[in-house]
């Protein structure tokens, strides 16, 4: 005999949930919108550094969340609380030491995603404004590296902190108000820590959220930029939807970045220093490795004295992007195959080129100084 077909089943509990959802929410339009989306030219492997530099900020924002269940924002028990986290509590060191990791992976991420929309024009009309907001998305990714490395207050912490404030208080206009709004004091104390842990857990996170959606929005407005090598017939006949092909593609990439962050939080977990004082001893002040390559700019002769420090810790990082705020007014080329534009290929080399010679040489000046 034969049993009810599919269509005269009952409904179980879970699709009745579903349904019940659906009609209230329209959760399979979105679900529509959001997996249905064309891409034209077929899924790509690049396209993953967004999502991927998506994925690392929800995982930097679980971890921060659970971090704070222990940590302490003042002078007095910043560092016990990190040492706390770092011994006491259990796996409290991987989560530590994966939410320090996983800030060095969102600038090597930020810094890939960039050099890709880079390479492949897609700064380029119509996409200004994503590029535009892309770069203050940057400065964000930025901002949480320099405010999250105070937070342990020991004397890595704090003297990268006293460098980085002066170097913005060399800023015009604004240096000085800022340097002195950040501190709080005449030297880095209570004020500082407070500021500082408001701006890394509240205002970069909520100005980071809004800001990649408006991103994100005006991405799917644009559409992915190509370029598309064939006739228009052959690259709509290569056309896929965002699922599965592309998603397939995101989910291992962010796997994959996943797991490089775990083994780095499990070789190299983090170790502080001694608490935070006023005198630095035989320390030698550093900023984070991402910053290493201006700190070492700032070494050279040329950049020395006080008109030579501006030069190199604020005329020229401000100059170079304010340029590339200008870039896509600048460059209304719609030629996007990078082999055809040999200005923005070798301007890319030497800067990448640049940037990697002055870190290495601040990590082996670094050696040479310990
Ligand atoms: C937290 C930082 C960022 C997040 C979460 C993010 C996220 C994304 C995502 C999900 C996409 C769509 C897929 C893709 O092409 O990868 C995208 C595209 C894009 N992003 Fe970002 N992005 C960030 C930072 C940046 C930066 C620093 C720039 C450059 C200054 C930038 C410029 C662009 C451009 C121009 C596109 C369009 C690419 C195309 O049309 O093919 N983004 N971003």
């Amino acid at each position: 005999m034969n049993g009810p077909t599919k269509a005269t089943q009952d409904p179980t509990p879970f699709e009745k949930v579903v349904e019940f959802i659906d009609e209230r929410v329209g959760l399979k339009t979105i679900q529509a919108k959001m997996l249905n989306e064309p891409v034209p030219g077929g899924s790509r492997w690049a396209y993953a550094f967004g999502s991927c530099l998506l994925f690392i900020f929800i995982l930097q924002a679980v971890t921060g969340i659970l971090l704070m269940f222990y940590y302490v924002p003042s002078t007095d028990h910043a560092y016990a609380s990190t040492q706390y986290i770092i011994h006491e509590v259990d796996y409290g060191w991987f989560l530590l030491s994966y939410h320090f990791w996983g800030s060095s992976a969102m600038v090597v991420m930020a810094f890939a995603h960039m050099s890709q929309v880079f390479l492949w024009g897609a700064y380029k009309k119509p996409r200004e404004l994503i590029w535009l907001v892309g770069l203050v998305l940057f400065g964000l990714v930025m901002g949480f590296g320099f405010t999250g490395y105070l937070l342990p207050w020991d004397q890595r912490a704090y003297w990268a902190t006293v460098v980085g404030v002066e170097i913005m208080d060399k800023t015009p206009i604004a240096g000085d108000f800022l340097a002195r709004f950040l501190k709080g004091g005449p030297t880095p104390g209570q004020m500082t820590l407070s500021r500082f842990f408001v701006i890394h857990v509240m205002v970069l996170p909520a100005a980071l959220a809004g800001l990649a959606g408006l991103h994100i929005f005006l991405f799917r407005k644009a559409g992915p930029s190509g370029p598309f090598r064939g006739t228009p017939e052959e690259i709509k006949a290569k056309t896929d939807y965002f699922f599965p092909r592309q998603i397939w593609k995101d989910i291992v990439a962010m796997a994959t970045v996943f797991l490089i962050v775990c083994s780095l939080a499990f070789i190299e977990p983090v170790v502080l220093l001694e608490k935070a004082t006023p005198d630095p001893g035989d320390y030698h002040p550093e900023p984070e490795w991402y910053f290493l390559f201006l700190f070492q700019l700032l070494r050279l002769k040329i950049f020395g004295g006080q008109f030579g420090q501006f030069l190199g810790a604020i005329a020229i990082p401000g100059a170079f992007m304010a340029l590339l705020a200008a870039l896509p007014f600048i460059d209304k080329d719609p030629e996007k195959n990078i082999f055809k534009r040999p200005v923005a290929l070798i301007s890319w080399i030497v800067v990448m080129t640049g940037i990697l010679i002055f870190t290495v040489s601040a990590i082996i000046n670094r050696e040479f100084l310990d």
